[in-house]
């Protein structure tokens, strides 16, 4: 299954004209739009497609993911993809990718946005005005200058609000468990342990991802840990700020009032939140700018086009290991990890444990992640599931198999050794053609092609029966290769029957 044959995408949500557009244009790829579709009518269409692009509605279940048995890539136009089940992606050996710088600055100024609302109750300022009122008693507001904004979070968009939040005086502090003190001051952020934040803040806004170590990250107990009055903010995901622990922390005066573009449910059915008159929310805008959208639909079809003319793979969220695997250069040496593995499986079709892949030679120094795979593939040839480049190491692992790398600079010459169950494979290439080098510690006197019929003995052949074999079959003997324990022919054509050959191994490899 080529990850890059993508001829016909389907579009489910409203993206910018642009990517459908780049789609057709630049990679030649028949689209359908049809924004809205019921999740039935997805189930039933998408076994039609190579593609789905999506933002947020549609929900890219386990259920689509089977059903769509051509599907190698789901792009979402968009930053978070928990509408995709891309476990489940992923053990299909279905790419999924996503644009996650297209819409920071969208959500950053939304954010800011929601902050300045709160501070001056602008949206309930504005619908008083429009129901006839003149109410500028009720409307007392406050300054940002001088006041702490906390962010938890400071990431792509943690990092532009912080930015723009400095430019009112606002002092900014934080805590992010992966981003590093030093390069957040650079920034202006200074950051303190979660529970130094609380009582520091006069507004808390949160950028992380919905995890299960984020979900109710504001909950009863932060609340009451803050101080009297904080204002708390969430353009984010739904679920971070326990809506529970708000509505009571609203109504118990704990906390002031509350900024929100994303919920646990939406659109919610729960309107207790919404209806608060302390509360501004808003119907996840915070990617709904132009720009953002125009952004993240051209990004996203770019990353598509890349993919099918097989140039780069950009954004996948769930194959890292294959950022590099896309080029013109990698190829070869993908199709030679595969090849190396399947001889590994033919020579020892038990082998399981540890299969160790070690490249040699500056070229091949970043290639062992996705080496790994590819030698998956070849090891797990007779499984009867779709295996590809996303999803082999996973299952090498179900049944037992760990291929893990290492980069070793022993040799300059670029080279690839599988090895496992007590038995090395040395391969390397010869122009594009990938190539046998030795088998454990005997070289071949030249190397062998790795492609097409090639029959492999261990120890001695009989020369004159194979070719009579041969004859008999309209097959020719193209090349013979003898190392001290191992002969190799390649053979023009497959033969039904290799029992008369003695202990020989059939193996087929792709042209
Ligand atoms: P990002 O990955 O750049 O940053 C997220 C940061 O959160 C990371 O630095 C990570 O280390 C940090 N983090 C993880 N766990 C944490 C924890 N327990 N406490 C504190 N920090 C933690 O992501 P981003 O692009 O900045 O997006 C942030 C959020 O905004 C995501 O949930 C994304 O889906 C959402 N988003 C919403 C909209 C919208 O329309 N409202 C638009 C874009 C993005
Ligand atoms: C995102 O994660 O990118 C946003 O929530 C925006 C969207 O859903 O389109």
């Amino acid at each position: 299954m080529a990850l890059s044959d993508i001829r016909r995408v389907l579009i489910s949500d409203s993206l910018a004209p642009a990517c459908a557009h780049i789609l057709r244009s630049q990679g030649g790829i028949e689209v359908t739009e049809t924004p809205g579709l019921s999740p039935q009518e997805l189930l039933s269409q998408i076994k039609d497609y190579d593609g789905l692009i999506v933002r947020s509605a549609t929900k890219v279940t386990s259920d689509v993911l089977t059903a769509g048995t051509r599907l190698k890539v789901v792009g979402r136009a968009g930053t978070g993809v928990d509408n995709v089940d891309v476990e489940a992606a992923s053990k299909r050996g279905i790419i999924v990718m996503n644009t996650p710088t297209g819409n920071s600055l969208s959500a950053a100024e939304l954010t800011c946005g929601l902050i300045l609302s709160l501070s001056r109750q602008i949206p309930q300022a504005a619908a008083s005005m429009k129901n006839g009122k003149w109410d500028r008693k009720k409307y007392m507001g406050s300054e940002l200058h001088g006041k702490t904004l906390g962010i938890l979070g400071l990431g792509r968009i943690g990092k532009e609000v912080a930015i723009r939040m400095q430019s009112f005086q606002m002092k900014t502090i934080g805590y992010d468990p992966i981003i590093p003190p030093e390069v957040t001051a650079e920034f202006g952020v200074q950051q303190f342990p979660l529970d130094e934040i609380w009582a520091q803040c006069d507004y808390i806004t949160v950028h992380t991802p919905l995890l299960p170590s984020t979900t109710g990250l504001i909950n009863d107990a932060a609340f009451s840990k803050c101080r009297r009055g904080v204002q708390v903010i969430n353009c984010a995901r739904g679920g971070i700020i326990d809506e529970a622990a708000l509505l009571r922390a609203l109504e118990s005066g704990q906390c002031g009032g509350a900024g929100l573009d994303v919920f646990t449910e939406e659109p919610p059915r729960d309107r207790a939140l919404i209806e608060h008159p302390l509360v501004v929310s808003l119907p996840h805008l915070g990617a709904s700018t132009h720009e953002a959208q125009n952004r993240c639909g051209e990004e996203i079809a770019l990353q598509i086009v890349d993919l099918v003319k097989e140039r780069a793979l950009v954004g996948a969220v769930n194959a890292p290991a294959l950022t590099k695997a896309f080029s013109s250069e990698t190829k070869p040496w993908i199709k030679l990890g595969e090849a190396l593995g399947r001889l590994l499986h033919s020579l020892l079709p038990q082998v399981n444990g540890e299969i160790q892949v070690t490249t040699t030679g500056g070229a091949l120094k970043n290639y062992g992640s996705f080496l790994c795979s590819a030698v998956a593939i070849g090891l797990l040839q007779n499984a009867d599931k779709k295996v590809n480049l996303v999803n082999a190491c996973f299952f090498a692992q179900e049944v037992g198999i760990q291929v893990t790398s290492r980069y070793s600079s022993d040799s300059a010459e670029s080279r690839l050794e599988v090895s496992g169950g007590g038995l090395s494979l040395l391969g390397g290439l010869s122009g594009d053609t990938p190539c046998l080098i030795q088998i454990g510690s005997s070289p071949f006197r030249s190397s062998v092609s790795l492609k097409g019929t090639l029959l492999v003995w261990t120890g001695e052949t009989n020369l004159p029966k194979l070719v009579e074999v041969l004859a008999s079959a309209a097959s020719q003997l193209q090349t013979f290769h003898v190392s001290s324990g191992y002969s190799v022919a390649e053979v023009s054509a497959p033969l039904s029957d290799v029992s008369a050959l003695g202990s020989c191994l059939q193996i087929a490899l792709p042209a």
